[in-house]
């Protein structure tokens, strides 16, 4: 085991699937304590069973049902004996045009990419402040640092993330918390296969996304993983507010 992050208490977001769950694994490895929460019970049952022992906690929660966080962070807090860092990793896509888009899908996207993270963080900021040094990674996408076509409420969402994350560093430092977000790019998961999928040529799509990207291939969630950990760990000290691309090359030109 490194140790990066030994000591360390981490509420991870989005913790039973993908981006989140090899976060989750990699800070275990790199000596933290997780609390993972995500609203898939039976995910958060075999990452359970996965990791035995005291070291991960899982909660079930919706990011976007402000009850369910406030208690599910709280609950964190005791089971972890405080809160050093948070993961804001859960988020859903939606392709979809603009007239094909319904209101409720719309809001469905802000809810859960934009709204849930500030819940988040505004739930953990009293638990962050009592550990100091704390930080908060926000897993926004170059999506909302690019635009891609069809999906207006995906950008718009991802984008907003991190506009939130920015202005919410210059508040956070007087309490010694840094908050910094990283913006993937395609990342082999399932949400992305979800959307590959639904494309009338799944085969097309998939090598129409690889094209776009300068490394010309899809990033595995443990390479973002690496990303979120040198955010959060102390090895980033002098850095906040910051956009870190791990997009392949999509969005530097
Ligand atoms: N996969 C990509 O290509 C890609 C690219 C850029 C950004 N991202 C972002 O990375 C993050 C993780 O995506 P992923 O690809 O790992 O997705 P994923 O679908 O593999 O995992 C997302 C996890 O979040 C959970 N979740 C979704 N909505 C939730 C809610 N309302 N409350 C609690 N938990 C919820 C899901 O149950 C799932 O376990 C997302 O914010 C996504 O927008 C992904």
């Amino acid at each position: 085991m490194s140790a990066a992050l030994r000591g360390r208490r981490i509420l991870i977001t989005g913790a039973a699937a993908g981006i989140g769950l090899a976060t989750a694994h990699r800070f275990l490895t790199e000596g933290a304590a997780v609390a993972a929460l995500d609203r898939d019970a039976a995910a958060l049952g075999r990452l359970k069973a996965a990791v035995p022992g005291r070291t991960l906690t899982v909660f079930q929660a919706d990011v976007t049902d402000a009850d369910g966080v406030a208690q599910a962070v709280n609950d964190a807090s005791r089971a972890l004996g405080g809160i050093d860092g948070l993961v804001n990793a859960a988020g859903i896509d939606l392709v979809a045009d603009i007239e094909a888009m319904a209101f409720a899908d719309w809001n469905r996207i802000l809810a859960v990419n934009l709204t849930g993270p500030m819940l988040m963080m505004q739930a953990a900021y009293p638990h962050l402040k009592a550990a100091g040094g704390s930080t908060i990674v926000n897993v926004s996408s170059a999506a909302g640092l690019a635009p891609l076509g069809n999906r207006m409420a995906y950008c718009a969402s991802k984008a907003g993330l991190q506009m939130a994350g920015k202005a919410l560093a210059i508040e956070a430092a007087a309490f010694g918390i840094r908050v910094n977000t990283v913006c993937p790019g395609a990342v082999e998961t399932g949400l992305l296969r979800a959307g590959i999928d639904a494309a009338p040529d799944p085969a097309a799509a998939y090598e129409a996304v690889r094209a776009r990207y300068v490394l010309k291939r899809i990033a595995a969630p443990e390479e973002i993983a690496a990303a979120i950990l040198w955010l959060t760990s102390s090895e980033s000290s002098y850095v906040t507010g910051t956009l870190l691309a791990v997009d392949g090359g999509r969005t530097f030109h």
